[in-house]
């Protein structure tokens, strides 16, 4: 099938600055250029049906909250698909969640670069994107698999609607994250 240029569009707000007695301190704004990506929509669909497939291999006997997570990654030459569920412990801490599941095992076959990534929390779709969004600790993981060079970085991120009407929620990382942490 046949690719389509996908644009996210530019997101610009000022620094600002806050004059207090106790200093100076900056508001900080926001400076997300528009991206722009070409992508076939039948292969972003199929990561999401993957995705939410991928849900149902979750252990999930604590929170009964299934997340499944599918992603292509640039630098694998096949261009597999490679899934991930979050899978919980008894000792909660030990929990790991679907998305770095999936990234992880592409990482461990040396993969270093998303370019596709699908999730689906199979558990709360038709909600609002906050009930059906990564969690903090995912996007830290996404963004360690994301190039900072503006030219390699064409990652999508696509969160499943479970809707009729919509097929995903089309992010990025720098929509996800802004400021994620670099060192
Ligand atoms: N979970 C994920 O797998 N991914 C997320 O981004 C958010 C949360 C999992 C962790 C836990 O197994 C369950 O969802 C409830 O928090």
């Amino acid at each position: 099938m046949a690719e389509i240029e996908i644009l996210l569009p530019a997101i610009e707000a000022a620094d600002s600055v806050l004059e207090t007695d106790a200093g100076r301190f900056r508001i900080a704004g926001q400076h997300i250029p528009e991206k722009r990506v070409m992508a076939d929509p039948a292969v972003l669909r199929d990561l999401v049906k993957s995705a939410r497939a991928a849900a149902r291999n979750a252990h999930v006997p604590y929170s009964h909250f299934h997340v499944g997570a599918a992603v292509i990654m640039a630098d694998d030459p096949s261009g597999a698909v490679i899934t991930g569920a979050n899978i919980e412990n008894a000792s909660y801490g030990a929990t790991i969640c679907g998305e770095r599941n999936a990234l992880h095992a592409a990482a461990a076959k040396g993969f270093r670069r998303i370019k596709f990534l699908a999730l689906s929390t199979a558990d709360s779709l038709d909600g609002p994107l906050p009930d059906r969004s990564p969690c903090g600790i995912c996007r830290q993981v996404m963004r360690e698999f994301i190039d900072r060079e503006e030219a390699q970085d064409a990652a999508l991120i696509l969160v499943d609607t479970g809707d009729a009407e919509f097929t995903a929620d089309i992010l990025d990382i720098d929509r996800l994250l802004p400021y994620g942490f670099r060192l």
